[in-house]
């Protein structure tokens, strides 16, 4: 166990790692949260489902083996959907602090498993608060909550922006978002919302619409594939940078009292816009490269949302540092160097998975 500043430090990213599955991205800021609580000195326990292939490429950079001496990442198997294990393994790690970002996150999948949705995203919080109450240990618990829980509310959406969810993930994560505050007022717990709005990096899982635009934009400039396929691009969202929102949900679990926290950029662009400037960037014309699939519509679209911060600003001094521009710049050299090497397989005559 490593030390900062002398004091101990354990962090349970519960599902933070949980292998991908066909039905559950990965949550998203999970390697960023990773890198930013062990430069804090942290160690950090990882919840992880088990599967039959290796799928932990995006922490693999930090996990080290448990007998290496300075390993300070483990991962414990469980599931969010299985309560006595969790309480067992809170009993045996007692962290001190808890971040919550386990989740069927990805919104358009939420109307094809609801069930399964409400399972892991609703019922999956109020596990872990249980295993908290149960076990008693003193810990501080970070709910992700998300600016889907807005939905239909008209923009700008702060804290007192009232929920109307427009899909089955917003409506677990409104109910989680509750079960986080009734456990902070009935069992005095230190329990606390990040409400943040969309946050993206390179590592961006690849089906949701910064990475599948920016993966496609690479690949199509190399010649590794000719169309993209969207849904709705006359939708408007805050997009952030995940560096930034890591910091933010740190910094929501360092207050003396626990509270509810918009975490947002205040700028709201269409998906036509990330587009469009994706593509140029690439000297490339979107019109002659994207077609429309109504397969990627919702049932029930959210279609604005732009945060308001001030309260995030006022009481814990944050702010984003990365701009919507430096974000798709950074997103786009990534993929390209992505599909720089994939290129360099296929002109060797290997083939690649060729998804798209
Ligand atoms: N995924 C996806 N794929 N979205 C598309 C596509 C497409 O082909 N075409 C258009 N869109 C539109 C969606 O309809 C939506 O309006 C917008 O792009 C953003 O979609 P996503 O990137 O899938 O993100 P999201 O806003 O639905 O949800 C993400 O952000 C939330 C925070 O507000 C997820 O990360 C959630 O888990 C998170 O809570």
């Amino acid at each position: 166990m490593l030390g900062t500043n002398g004091s101990m430090r354990q962090t349970t990213g519960l599902e933070e790692f949980q292998n991908k599955s066909p039905v559950a991205d990965l949550p998203l800021p999970l390697a960023a949260t990773a890198e930013f609580l062990l430069c804090k000195g942290y160690e950090i326990h990882g919840l992880i489902r088990r599967a039959s292939t290796f799928n932990t490429d995006r922490i693999d950079h930090l996990y080290r083996d448990f007998h290496d001496p300075q390993a300070r990442v483990y991962l414990h198997y469980g599931d969010l959907t299985v309560s006595g294990a969790l309480t067992d393994l809170l009993q045996e790690i007692r962290p001190e602090e808890i971040y919550h970002l386990g989740a069927q996150s990805h919104v358009r999948v939420s109307f094809d498993m609801p069930e399964y949705t409400g399972d892991v995203t609703g019922l999956g919080t109020i596990r872990i608060l249980e295993a908290i109450r149960k076990t008693g240990i003193a810990t501080r618990f970070y709910q992700a909550s998300s600016s889907e829980m807005y939905g239909a509310a008209p923009p700008p959406q702060s804290e007192a922006t009232p929920f109307q969810p427009q899909s089955p993930y917003a409506a677990a994560k409104v109910y989680a978002y509750y079960c986080a505050r009734n456990y902070r007022d009935a069992y005095k717990m230190f329990a606390a919302n990040g409400i943040l709005f969309n946050h993206e990096s390179p590592r961006r899982g690849e089906t949701f619409v910064t990475r599948k635009v920016t993966r496609a934009a690479a690949r199509i400039k190399l010649g590794l594939q000719e169309k993209l396929y969207l849904g709705n691009l006359e939708a408007k969202r805050d997009w952030g940078f995940a560096g930034d929102y890591v910091e933010a949900m740190w910094l929501i679990l360092q207050q003396e009292r626990p509270d509810d926290y918009v975490i947002a950029t205040g700028e709201t662009h269409s998906v036509r816009e990330f587009v469009e400037k994706v593509f140029a960037r690439l000297d490339l014309d979107y019109k002659q490269h994207v077609e429309i699939d109504p397969r990627y519509f919702r049932p029930t679209e959210v279609d604005v949302l732009l945060g308001d911060a001030a309260k995030a600003r006022r009481a814990l001094g944050w702010q984003p540092k990365v701009g919507f521009d430096e974000l798709i710049a950074m997103m786009v050299a990534a993929d390209l160097e992505i599909a720089g090497k994939e290129k360099t397989l296929v002109d060797a005559g290997f083939t690649c998975s060729g998804r798209i």
